[in-house]
């Protein structure tokens, strides 16, 4: 089977429509029995290296990040809320470089420095970044996939006003008028009564990094779900699962991923359940903040047998899938799709649609995912579900998954951009780019930004 037809074959997956079952495993007991490290209270920032920092200004402006901090060699960006900023991008080889994530106090923060091989000392967080938000921090290579964490405590930031103030909808029943009469509906700033209107809506507040999703080559997805688990203490919110090759229906699910997902052995995310001989393809994991809610998931693992996904010949490596920011409701995901899409149509930028807008099933909320100038997928997300820690888990034969895509709404299954969430060569223009930039986007191996990796990790 060449490479087309896997993809088509993995597209008729999302197709299948059997007798696929969902199962609740309610309550704290149905959650791995692990005693972690820490217990993360939310994501923090992405990090990026990029060769153009003025392509990329664009579009982090474009995408509806402010901008607090640049110079020649990086710009730090943050959403209205959150601790501090949340995304940063250096000067250097294009790359995602990691992700950090925010921690109780300096005490977890010791407990990682004891604990992971690497893991530097608890800090004051030096320079500019200190300067920006304070906090303390430590950072490790991740053992499983390569990525630079960090872990953050302390940092803070004044939040910011949104620029326009909160929408009321009119539901259509008349109990549920909730905007006042002679309001006139101003979702973009651009009609105001006293004529002092935009003539471009554009771009929508970001609130906060919402999560970060990596796609591992099967295998190394479960060790991840373990490390994560384990190191910072991530609950299973919603995994799925394969039990067949081939649904009621006919509809095949490519046989190389279901094989290979049962040789990577039990999920380390249930047992004694009957789910437990299937072969778990992804998982959604929240916070573990007890009975306070939390976002359904902050971090979320999705296996990645998308052959473009690594470097010559080295086989699959581990991709940042997308990083999602959340704004506020509907209207801002559809108004940041309009800023991306007209600022890709006619200023002819380097954005491209990877999949949206529609809402999704697990986890609920709207999504509408880009391909950055580089490849890197960023969501624009919005009304997604909050969980407490005695939701449990629930595990979800993919094939019960219905046959719209994927979603509650939104684009069919022809028109899913599934595949586009697999890594940064899933963008068309990826194959405009010298064979170094190529090598640099898919491969974890850190050696081309070693002198970056190292600055960033400076303790002083
Ligand atoms: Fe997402």
């Amino acid at each position: 089977m060449n490479d087309k037809e896997m993809l088509k074959r993995d597209l008729d997956l999302f197709e299948s429509i059997n007798q696929g079952h969902e199962e609740h495993l309610k309550g704290s007991e149905s959650l791995p029995s692990i005693n972690p490290l820490t217990k993360a209270k939310d994501v923090a920032y992405v990090r990026f290296s990029v060769p153009d920092l003025n392509l990329y200004e664009d579009w982090i402006h474009d995408f509806g990040l402010k901008i607090i901090y640049k110079d020649k060699n990086v710009i730090y960006s943050r959403g209205l809320g959150g601790d501090g900023f949340c995304h940063v991008v250096h000067r250097g080889p294009a790359k995602f470089l990691g992700f950090a994530l925010q921690l109780k106090n300096e005490n977890d923060l010791n407990i990682l420095y004891k604990n992971i091989s690497g893991c530097t000392e608890p800090h004051i967080i030096p320079g500019i970044e200190g300067e920006l938000c304070g906090g303390k921090r430590v950072s490790f290579i991740d053992p499983v996939c390569g990525f630079l964490i960090e872990a953050v405590c302390e940092r803070s930031i004044e939040p910011l006003l949104p620029s326009r103030s909160r929408l009321e909808y009119n539901y259509g029943d008349k109990d549920l008028h909730r905007r006042p009469a002679n309001q006139l509906q101003d979702t973009s700033g651009n009609r105001s009564a006293d004529g002092n209107n935009s003539i471009h809506p554009g771009p929508p507040d970001v609130i906060k990094l919402g999560h970060v999703v990596l796609a591992a080559p099967i295998g190394i997805h479960h060790k991840m779900m373990s490390f994560m688990m384990e190191t910072f203490g991530f609950l299973p919110t919603d995994s799925v699962i394969f039990e067949s090759p081939k649904s009621a229906a006919g509809h095949a699910v490519n046989p190389q991923i279901f094989e290979a997902l049962k040789a990577a052995g039990p999920s380390p995310l249930y047992s004694n359940t009957k789910s437990k001989d299937s072969a778990t393809y992804a998982a959604f994991f929240r916070c573990d903040l007890g009975e306070q809610p939390t976002d359904h998931h902050s971090f979320f693992i999705i296996s990645n047998m998308d052959k473009r996904m690594g470097p010559k010949g080295a086989g699959i490596q581990t991709q940042l899938s997308h990083a999602s920011f959340e704004v506020s409701n509907l209207d801002d995901v559809w108004r940041g799709h309009m800023q991306l899409k007209t600022m890709a149509e006619h200023k002819n930028k380097r954005y491209e649609i990877a999949w949206g807008v529609g809402r999704h099933v697990l986890g609920s909320h709207i999504y509408d995912y880009w391909h950055d100038p580089y490849g890197h997928v960023h969501e624009h997300m919005s009304d997604g579900d909050k969980i407490t820690r005695s939701f449990g888990q629930r595990i979800h034969s993919i094939s019960g998954l219905g046959p719209n895509g994927h979603n509650q709404w939104g684009p069919t299954v022809k028109e899913s951009g599934i595949r586009n969430l697999d890594g940064p060569a899933a963008a068309s223009f990826y194959k405009n780019f010298d064979h170094e930039t190529q090598q640099s986007l898919v491969n974890r191996d850190l050696s081309n930004v070693k002198e970056l990796i190292s600055t960033i990790r400076s303790t002083v």
